[in-house]
């Protein structure tokens, strides 16, 4: 358990270890952007999270970056380098990775990024663990 000071914290780093993720190597993803971190002596920067499932499965392994707003798709623990530079470097964005960025008003999604589905009531109810219709 940790308690950590993060009122120098530049970048919030959502790793999704939900199982679509975790099956497609986000364990492997997860120790490779820490240990880059690590290596950068960027931990009091850079804060990191693992995550349940983030809603966007088929982008596997799925990463999301606050406050820029930034959700990536398809990352792999070779990406980790690549993704660390970017935060401090935006010429440096992978931006064949990124799948959706905040506008100020909306996510704006990437051009080859799924759509996905339009999020209906029953639908999400029915993924969503806990929570039915009749509770509402
Ligand atoms: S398991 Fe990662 S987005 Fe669903």
């Amino acid at each position: 358990m940790a308690t950590w000071d993060l009122t120098e914290t530049k970048h919030h780093i959502l790793l999704c270890n939900g199982s679509s993720c975790n099956k497609a190597g986000a364990e492997e993803l997860t120790q490779a952007v820490r240990a880059e971190i690590m290596a950068r002596g960027l931990d009091h920067e850079i804060h990191t999270t693992r995550t349940r499932c983030n809603g966007r499965c088929q982008d596997k392994c799925v990463l999301v970056v606050y406050p820029s707003g930034r959700w990536y798709k398809d990352l792999k623990p070779e990406d980790a380098s690549h993704l660390i530079s970017s935060l401090s470097n935006d010429n440096e964005k992978l931006s064949n990775k990124v799948s959706f960025q905040y506008n100020g008003i909306a996510f704006e999604r990437t051009e080859e990024t799924v759509i996905g589905e339009k999020k209906i009531q029953e639908k999400v109810a029915r993924v969503t663990k806990g929570l039915s219709m009749d509770k509402q």
